[in-house]
């Protein structure tokens, strides 16, 4: 059977072992493992990161990538995703699809016959938090005990990912946002499910306390600017700075996905501060990406 990540839940098994596989890879430990391979890669949305970063993995693997912007595909004019799925899977050996829609996500991988990545969805972005455990490990040496604490919109797709990773990291999440942005009940629940650590807080003075890991992500992802000024306005008061950074243990790291907006989520003092490891985070997309190529098609 075709292996596909769509969800955190689908590397519920060898998270360990693609974040290790990674760090090896970084040192320069890999072989032309995708030779003579193709990738589609289909963007509903921007992307720098994600882009760039696939395109090098494969490049340095040996094999190629096709980007594809949804607006110059057939699915962009109405053509179905469960054809352009079947299409593809003639041509190219693995897809990574960039959606606005989880369902769509989910269509694609069931009508493909070769691995679909999900490259960010609403709901996920498992391909963001394992470059992010990835870097958590180089930097703190384990994963397991440790207490992330993510301020901001917990209802997005890193603060999904990010509850069923530290579930099956066995790292204590707390989740820090207003309570109309909780994260959705079934990433909640299935976290429980996995034996995870939950808090989920409003917001307190000491909220960052105890934090190994402090993580934000942007108040407005893509999809939601319709909602901007509203959300500007609730989230206000959630902006990770040097205070809420000197509540989390001293040698505590900041981490962001990116991009970030400076004076909404987080200060661009802490974000280019002495604690704040979002440049590694993002090279390590392209290192975690690569592991996550090897593990699809051993
Ligand atoms: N973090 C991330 O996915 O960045 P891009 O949107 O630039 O790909
Ligand atoms: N939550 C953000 C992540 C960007 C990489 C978004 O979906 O826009």
């Amino acid at each position: 059977m075709k292996k596909d990540l769509i969800s955190m839940l689908d590397v519920k098994n060898d998270l360990e072992k693609i974040i290790d596989d990674a760090i090896e890879m970084k040192k320069g430990n890999y072989e032309q493992l995708m030779k003579g391979r193709t990738m589609a890669m289909i963007f509903e949305k921007s992307s720098t990161r994600t882009r760039v970063s696939f395109e090098v993995a494969m490049e340095k693997l040996g094999g190629h990538a096709i980007f594809l912007s949804k607006n110059d595909i057939q699915l962009g004019r109405g053509e179905t995703i469960e054809d352009t799925a079947k299409v593809l899977s003639r041509y190219v050996d693995v897809i990574m699809y960039r959606a606005y829609s989880h369902e769509n996500m989910k269509e694609l991988a069931k009508h493909a016959t070769v691995p679909v990545i999900n490259g960010l969805d609403d709901e996920e972005h498992p391909c963001q938090v394992l470059a992010d455990f990835m870097t958590i490990k180089e930097k703190k040496g384990r994963l397991e005990g440790l207490k992330l604490v993510y301020f901001g919109d917990g209802d997005n797709n890193m603060a999904h990912s990010l509850l069923l990773g530290c579930a099956i990291a066995k790292m204590k999440i707390k989740i820090v946002a207003p309570r109309r942005f909780w994260p959705k009940e079934y990433y909640v629940e299935m976290a429980k499910k996995l034996g995870g650590e939950v808090e989920i807080e409003e917001m307190s003075e000491d909220a960052a306390r105890d934090a190994d890991v402090v993580v934000t992500d942007t108040w407005v992802s893509m999809g939601d600017e319709a909602e901007k000024e509203e959300r500007l306005r609730i989230f206000k008061g959630y902006t990770v700075d040097s205070n809420v950074m000197a509540k989390a243990k001293p040698d505590a790291i900041f981490m962001h996905c990116l991009p970030a907006y400076y004076g909404y989520e987080v200060t661009k003092e802490v974000a280019h501060g002495s604690q704040s490891v979002i440049f590694d985070e993002a090279e390590n997309r392209l290192w975690a990406q690569m592991a996550v190529l090897k593990w699809l098609f051993e």
